[in-house]
C-alpha cells in the first residue's frame, strides 16, 4: 500500500518568515481527535522573531460521506501588528513510503495544472500503473466575506501550489478553506479521472465547508447509533472502546468486495495494507453486529474472489486436485509475504478462512451463502488439509508435519495441536455444508460438482478417514492439550519471572533463545478453545487456561482479547479486566512502545469482541443469541446495541439486573443467563 498524495498542505509565511512549529517559539498547542464527530481539530499559538504572534485552529476531516472528498478550515489570526501574509495551499505527489528500498518513490507524474483558485494532479504507479488524479480548490474569507486576490501558481514534477498575498489586520480572524478530491482507476476509468475529481472539488467547494462538516456530523451519528459502547463507571475503558471503534468504522466501510482490512488499517505502512487472518478471526464479529451482513459478507467474498489465486498458490508447492492454500498477506490473492516459516507453514490461515464462513452462516442464519461461494472456497481448503495431513505408520494416525501455529516464537513444529484441530473441524465442517447444500438447492450443488470436479464418494470418503483419526497432543498427568508435539521438552518458566526489562522479547533475545524457550507469542492453544469452546468443559479450559495463560507474552496485539473472554468466562475477573484495558488502551497508552508504526486496527476488532462476548457473555447458539454478562466488579453496566437477523436489540448489561429492548425489527427470541425471553 503506497502513500498517495498529500492534499493537506498550506504553507504561511508572515513577513517573510516561515511559520513553522519546528523552528518558532510555541506558546500553545492543543490537538483533538473528535471521535464523535469525525473531525480532527488542532489549535496553536506561535511567536515570531519580530514579536508578532500567530495563532490557528484548524478543522479537518475526510468525508464518510463523500469519499474522495477531504476539507480544511484552517483558521488564522496575528496578534501585534498588521503584516503581510503569504498563504500557499498545495498539492504534492512527490510522497516517500518509509519502508521502501534507497528512498525509491513509486509514482510517476503524469500532468500538473493550476489555475485560478485550483490545481490538479495525476500520477501513476510505475508497476501496475494504478492512476490517481487529485484536485484542489480553495478560497479565503473574512468573516462571511469572500477575499479576492491575485493568485499566482508554481508548478513542478508532482507538485502544484497557488499562492496568494494578504494584507492581515491584527486581531482580525482569516480563514482558508481548502477542499480536495481524490479519485483511482481502481474505482473509475482511467480516461474520466481528471474530469470526476475536478468537478467533485467543485461541488464540494461550492457546498461549503459548514455542509460538508454537517454532513460529516449526521454521518457519524448515524453509525455511532448502530456501533457505541457505553461502559458506565470507567472512563478510561470507555474511551478505550471507543477509539477502536472509531478506527474499525473509518478503517472498513464494507461497499465493495475488492477491498478488506489491513492491520494497520490506513495509520501506518507496517504491514503493507495487505489482509492477514485477523479478518476472518477477529474482524468480522464486529462488522456482522454493527455494521449488518452485507458489510460482513463482502469481507468474505473477498476470499472467494481469490480462491483460483489460493489454488494457484497451493500448486506451487506441490498440491493436486484444486487444493487452495491462501496466502498469510496478500493484497489481490497473491502471496505477499516472504519468510518460507510463514507462508509456507503457518498455514492455519486456511482453517481461520473456513471458520468465518462457519461464523457467518452460524450468525445470519443464511445458509444461501454457502451455496453462492462458500462451498466452493470450503472444497479448496478441505482438499489442502486432506493433503496436508500425512499418515504416521507408528503413530497410526493422521499428522501433520512442519507447520507454524499462531505462536510465531515456534516454528517448523510437528502436530500444532490448534492446527490439527482446525484442520479435522475444516473436513468435517465441509463435508457438512456439502450435506446441506444439497439438501437446500440441489442445483447448486451440481453447478459445484461441476465446478471443482468434486468426487463426492471418493473425496467425502477419504476426508472421514482422515478426520476421524488425526493425532492431538496431550499431556494426561497435566490434563492439558500440548501446543505441539515435544512442547514440555522445553524448560518450564513463567511470565511472571521474565524481568519487564527483557521485553518484548523479540526486541531483547536473539531468535535462536526465542525459538527454544517455551514463552508464547500469542493465543495459540487458547484460539482453539475460543474457537471451539462448545466440544470442552469448563474444567477442561480452567486447566488449559491456567497452563498457557502463565506463559503466554501477548507480544502480538491479537491475544489479550482472546483471554479476556476465557477468563471473563471462568469468573477470573481480575485477570479479564488487565487484558482487557491491555487490548483497549494498546495505542492510547502505547503498551509496546510502537504506534509509530500505525495503530493496531485488527486488534481493535478483539478489543470489541472482549467487551461483548468477554463482558457480556453473548453468543450465538442455536440460532439464539444468548448473554451471560460477567462484569468487573467497578463497572455499573455497559450498554450496546446488536444487529440480529432482522432485529435491532439494545442490552443493557450489569451484574445485577440486565436489560434487553428491541429497538426496532423483527421480534426476536434471547436467552439471558440461560433464561428464554421474547422481545
Ligand atoms: C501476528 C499474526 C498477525 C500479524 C498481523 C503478527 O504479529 O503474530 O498472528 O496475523 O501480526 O496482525
Amino acid at each position: 500500500m503506497l502513500n498517495s498524495v498529500n492534499w493537506i498542505g498550506i504553507r504561511f509565511e508572515v513577513n517573510g518568515e516561515k511559520i513553522d512549529l519546528h523552528n518558532l517559539e510555541v506558546q500553545s498547542f492543543r490537538r483533538e481527535l473528535n471521535m464523535q464527530e469525525g473531525v480532527l481539530y488542532r489549535e496553536f499559538a506561535v511567536k515570531l522573531s519580530s514579536g508578532l504572534i500567530f495563532k490557528a485552529k484548524i478543522s479537518r476531516f475526510i468525508s464518510m460521506l463523500r469519499k474522495e472528498i477531504g476539507a480544511i478550515n484552517y483558521q488564522f489570526e496575528i496578534e501585534g501588528g498588521a503584516a503581510e501574509i503569504k498563504i500557499s495551499p498545495y498539492l504534492d505527489f512527490d510522497v516517500l513510503n518509509h519502508d521502501s528500498n534507497y528512498d525509491e518513490k513509486f509514482w510517476e507524474g503524469l500532468q500538473e495544472t493550476a489555475e485560478a483558485n485550483g490545481a490538479q494532479l495525476k500520477a501513476k504507479t510505475r508497476k501496475l500503473d494504478f492512476e490517481v488524479s487529485a484536485a484542489m480548490q480553495f478560497e479565503l474569507r473574512k468573516g462571511g466575506q469572500l477575499i479576492q486576490s491575485e493568485i499566482n501558481h508554481q508548478k513542478a514534477s508532482k507538485y502544484a501550489e497557488c499562492s496568494l498575498e494578504l494584507a492581515a489586520k491584527a486581531g482580525e480572524t482569516y480563514s482558508l478553506r481548502k477542499y480536495a478530491a481524490i479519485c483511482s482507476s481502481f474505482h473509475s476509468a482511467k480516461e474520466n479521472l481528471d474530469s470526476e475529481a475536478k468537478s467533485l472539488v467543485e461541488k464540494a467547494a461550492m457546498d461549503g465547508f459548514e455542509l460538508l462538516l454537517e454532513e460529516q456530523k449526521n454521518n457519524w451519528a448515524q453509525r455511532w447509533e448502530q456501533s457505541d459502547i457505553s461502559i458506565e463507571g470507567d472512563a478510561e475503558a470507555q474511551q478505550g472502546i471507543r477509539f477502536n471503534i472509531f478506527h474499525l468504522t473509518q478503517t472498513y466501510t464494507g461497499e465493495d468486495a475488492r477491498l478488506n482490512i489491513g492491520p494497520k488499517g490506513f495509520t501506518g505502512e507496517k504491514y503493507g495494507g495487505s489482509t492477514y487472518w485477523d479478518t476472518e478471526a477477529y474482524c468480522l464479529p464486529f462488522y456482522m453486529a454493527s455494521a449488518g451482513k452485507e458489510v460482513a459478507k463482502n469481507l468474505l467474498v473477498y476470499r472467494y474472489k481469490h480462491l483460483p489465486k489460493a489454488i494457484e498458490n497451493a500448486e506451487k508447492l506441490g498440491f493436486t486436485n484444486g487444493a487452495a492454500l491462501y496466502p498469510m498477506v496478500t493484497m489481490n490473492g497473491e502471496e505477499c509475504h516472504n519468510e518460507w516459516e510463514i507462508t509456507f507453514e503457518e498455514i492455519h490461515r486456511n482453517g481461520a478462512i473456513a471458520y468465518g464462513i462457519f461464523n457467518y452462516t452460524r450468525y445470519f442464519g443464511d445458509e444461501t451463502y454457502l451455496a453462492e461461494y462458500g462451498l466452493e472456497v470450503l472444497i479448496g481448503i478441505a482438499r489442502f488439509w486432506a493433503q496436508r495431513f500425512n499418515w504416521s505408520e507408528a503413530k497410526q494416525q493422521y499428522v501433520m508435519l512442519g507447520v507454524t501455529g499462531p505462536n510465531e516464537y515456534e516454528n517448523n513444529v510437528n502436530n500444532n495441536w490448534y492446527t490439527n484441530y482446525l484442520a479435522k473441524w475444516c473436513l468435517e465442517y465441509t463435508s457438512s455444508v456439502f450435506d446441506t447444500v444439497g439438501k437446500n438447492d440441489a442445483e447448486a450443488l451440481k453447478r459445484i460438482i461441476s465446478q471443482t470436479n468434486f468426487e463426492p464418494e471418493h473425496e467425502l470418503a477419504n476426508w472421514k478417514k482422515i478426520s476421524s483419526n488425526v493425532y492431538l497432543p496431550v499431556d494426561e498427568a497435566k490434563g492439558v492439550v500440548l501446543q505441539q508435539e515435544g512442547y514440555l521438552d522445553k524448560e518450564q518458566i513463567l511470565a511472571a519471572d521474565l524481568p519487564i526489562s527483557e521485553r518484548p522479547i523479540n526486541q531483547h533475545w536473539s531468535w535462536d533463545r526465542i525459538l527454544r524457550s517455551c514463552f508464547i507469542k500469542q493465543a495459540d492453544v487458547l484460539q482453539g478453545f475460543y474457537f471451539f469452546e462448545d466440544d470442552f468443559s469448563e474444567d477442561e479450559l480452567r486447566r488449559n487456561f491456567e497452563f498457557y495463560e502463565a506463559r503466554t507474552l501477548h507480544e502480538s496485539s491479537l491475544s489479550p482479547c482472546v483471554h479476556v473472554v476465557q477468563a471473563a468466562k471462568l469468573n477470573m475477573m481480575d485477570k479479564a479486566y488487565e487484558m482487557y484495558l491491555r487490548t483497549s488502551r494498546l495505542d492510547l497508552d502505547d503498551y509496546n512502545h510502537e504506534v509509530h508504526e500505525g495503530l493496531h486496527i485488527t486488534s481493535m476488532a478483539g478489543t470489541w469482541l472482549s467487551v461483548i462476548e468477554g463482558f457480556g457473555g453473548m453468543r450465538v447458539k442455536n440460532g439464539q443469541l444468548h448473554f451471560n454478562p460477567r462484569l468487573p466488579e467497578h463497572w455499573h453496566s455497559i450498554s450496546f446495541k446488536i444487529n440480529f437477523r432482522g432485529a435491532v436489540v439494545k442490552a443493557t448489561l450489569s451484574n445485577a439486573a440486565p436489560k434487553l429492548e428491541r429497538i426496532s425489527g423483527e421480534p426476536v427470541e434471547l436467552v439471558i443467563k440461560g433464561e428464554t425471553i421474547a422481545l
